[in-house]
């Protein structure tokens, strides 16, 4: 279980402006952010796309320290997806490093502060020294509880769909299931994300305003927020606007405004 901790009073954020309000109540359960401009941002400033994923690491880091600092219980970033690998060779392998050394560099963090590794996507598919890095450092913050940092690597929202239907459909093959008993929640729980909420906020970085085979199922009702500003630029200050706007907004899953005021 994740639980939000009580963060002053006033309900301000530390390190905020008491201009800043937030309502600790609203703040997203789950987010998910789609972490692009690496590339744009390297060559605004002539430097290699390598140089701009090495910059958007640091965002990482940052990003995660300030979801915890404010208590987002779950994150979860798009890395790396299936069609990355498309990519020159070059540009891939230094993801991979860029990864490693995130999470050496970041075990210690994330012991201190109870933030739990999780993986979702085919990291069979990686290299197998990154795998194995992964697999370890998800091994040993298994037991953190006050926040979870999910990395989507080598993922694809319908292969997701697809690995899914396949597993409940081999599941009535075997006379283990009857197709009339899959709803949406026995489909939910046979994602990678069957042990957490769906996203209830989605930013993507540099512009962009595209889901980009990201969490297609599980996105059905996340709002959407498109920030501008490249994921290199994408820091604290940045964060806050994107959550500022999220609770100025009114979700209604569907529902009339008066119906959902009543439920809340
Ligand atoms: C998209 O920018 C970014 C990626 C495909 C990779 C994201 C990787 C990082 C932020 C660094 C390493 C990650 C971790 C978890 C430490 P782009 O290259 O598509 O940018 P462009 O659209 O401007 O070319």
């Amino acid at each position: 279980m994740v639980t939000v901790p009580d963060l002053s009073k006033d309900n301000t954020i530390p390190g905020q402006p008491a201009t800043d309000r937030f309502n600790v109540e609203k703040l997203p359960h789950h987010l998910a952010i789609i972490m692009d401009g690496n590339g744009r941002w390297a060559q605004e400033r002539n430097l290699s796309r390598i140089e701009g994923h090495r910059a958007g690491a640091e965002s990482v880091r940052i990003i995660v320290r300030t979801c915890r600092k404010i208590g987002i219980p779950i994150l979860t970033l798009y890395a790396f997806s299936k069609e990355n690998w498309q990519r020159p060779g070059r540009e891939v392998q230094a993801l991979w490093r860029l990864l490693s050394r995130y999470l050496k560099s970041e075990l210690d963090e994330m012991t201190k502060h109870s933030i739990r590794l999780n993986a979702i996507g085919d990291i069979q598919e990686l290299p197998k020294s990154v795998n194995r890095l992964l697999v370890d450092t998800m091994n040993k913050t298994s037991a953190n509880s006050e926040m979870l940092l999910n990395l989507a690597l080598s993922y694809s929202g319908r292969t997701e769909i697809v690995r899914t239907a396949q597993k409940l459909a081999a599941a009535c093959v075997a006379n283990q299931l009857e197709p009339a008993e899959i709803d949406e929640v026995m489909f939910s729980q046979n994602l990678y994300t069957s042990d957490m909420p769906d996203p209830d906020l989605l930013i993507r970085t540099s512009g962009e305003q595209r889901i980009s085979n990201f969490l297609l199922w599980q996105m059905a009702y996340t709002e959407l927020y498109v920030s501008p500003i490249y994921w290199p630029d994408f820091r604290e200050a940045q964060l806050m606007e994107a959550l500022a706007d999220y609770q100025r907004r009114e979700r209604r899953f569907g529902k009339t405004g008066e119906q959902q005021a009543k439920e809340v």
